[in-house]
């Protein structure tokens, strides 16, 4: 398994709309295995394939606290079939918004379709925080950031921050 770079904002790639995968192969699967070591190395508990470049709709995800009891999950093509009427507040951070946290209100629970790590069809019913986050990773799959649902001043106000961060890193590569 190797580890990727992650994108970060402002970068465009991430604002690209990524494409369905035709067949969960073993490329596919050695890229999931990429996302879930570059998320696990971050860290991390979501990752879509956009974050490292690739425009495929796929996202990785472990929810569980616990370091010592892994539960990755995998979604390819992964679509929200429902969600809930009652909304959920979450503060929401993001790999590729780093250092940079928000409160975001999202549908409390959804059902999501997928194909898993071995491309068999799933549905889920997901709710509270694995909702949050899937809905969350799926929004990048449409070059969704969660600071598009802040107000214009607060999100320029993180994108300019980010934008010096970036430039004085650059300073220093040699
Ligand atoms: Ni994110």
């Amino acid at each position: 398994m190797t580890i990727r770079k992650i994108l970060t904002e402002p970068d465009p790639i991430l604002r690209q709309k990524s494409q369905p995968v035709d067949k969960v192969d073993d490329e596919i699967r050695k890229l999931m295995d990429d996302m879930l070591e570059t998320m696990y190395n971050a860290p991390g508990i979501g990752l879509a394939a956009i974050q490292v470049g690739v425009p495929k709709r796929i996202i990785v995800l472990d929810i569980s606290k616990d370091p010592e009891k892994k539960e990755p999950m995998y979604f390819v093509n992964p679509e929200v079939v429902l969600t809930s009427k009652n909304d959920v507040t979450y503060e929401e951070g993001c790999l590729s918004v780093p250092g940079q946290f928000a409160e975001v209100d999202r549908p409390d629970s959804c059902i999501v379709k997928y194909l898993d790590y071995s491309g068999n069809y799933k549905e889920l019913k997901a709710e509270g925080l694995l909702a949050t986050c899937i809905q969350h990773e799926i929004d990048h799959l449409e070059g969704i950031l969660f600071i598009d649902y802040l107000s214009k001043l607060k999100k320029s106000m993180i994108v300019k921050k980010l934008s010096k961060q970036k430039k004085e890193l650059e300073r220093i590569v040699v």
